[in-house]
């Protein structure tokens, strides 16, 4: 079945000791995409995972691979990243000098190219390469850990985003948190994608109760 509305949980707020479990599992209850927070410790002040763990992820799981690069000088580690098993390559726009280089690079590799925009970094730096994307993530809490609260001028940008877009095929993703509450807002301001980490891996009733739940209201 294909979707138009998806669920990609973040697998920042697994159990890494059975990762591959966990993916399982997931992918049993429904989840469409995973979700790979990578972070470096310089652009944001948190160190994560790395082209590693995505292969990891990739013999775990036939699902897409959304790997979120919050690291500097991106265009470093896409082709690591790449060949690792990612299907999606999304970069920060305030870590690209050049990001219509780095948006060419990504689909060069065979990836579709996505671009992260964080809560203060308006959606018009996104407006002169809007036929290179097939993603936008628009940012709803600061990058760096999950469990955050879901930041309300998001949605502005959401519904700015599907505006700009127009009539292209182009993905808006919603990061930081996601949840029963938030997810129907994002939804009805035009996001078709949605992360969650802590309310999927960390639902006190178990990785299927959190889809569940979240499926819902999708
Ligand atoms: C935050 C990450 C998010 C995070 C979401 O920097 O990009 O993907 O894992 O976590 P929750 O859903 O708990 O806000
Ligand atoms: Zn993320």
């Amino acid at each position: 079945m294909s979707r138009s509305h998806l669920i990609a949980p973040s697998i920042l707020s697994a159990d890494f000791s059975a990762l591959g479990a966990a993916l399982r599992e997931a992918e049993a209850a429904g989840a469409d995409w995973f979700h790979i927070d990578v972070m470096d410790g310089r652009f944001v002040p948190n160190i994560t995972m790395g082209p590693v763990i995505v292969r990891a992820c990739r013999r775990s799981t036939a699902l897409p691979l959304d790997v979120h690069l919050m690291i500097s000088e991106p265009e470093r580690y896409l082709e690591a990243f790449a060949r690792a098993g990612a299907d999606i390559l999304t970069v920060h726009a305030e870590t690209c000098p050049h990001l219509h280089r780095t948006l060419q690079s990504i689909r060069e590799l065979g990836c579709q190219a996505g671009v992260a925009l964080n809560p203060a970094t308006p959606v018009g730096v996104l407006s002169e390469v809007l036929d290179m994307l097939d993603l936008v993530l628009i940012m709803s809490v600061n990058p760096g850990f999950s469990g955050q609260a879901f930041i309300p001028q998001a949605l502005h940008k959401i519904r700015q985003m599907r505006a700009m877009l127009g009539s292209r095929a182009v993905h808006i993703e919603v990061d930081g948190g996601i949840n029963a509450e938030t997810l129907p807002q994002a939804r009805a301001a035009g996001a078709n994608i949605f992360v969650a980490a802590s309310a999927i891996f960390g639902h006190p009733q178990g990785i299927a109760a959190g889809l569940k739940t979240l499926r819902a209201q999708v």
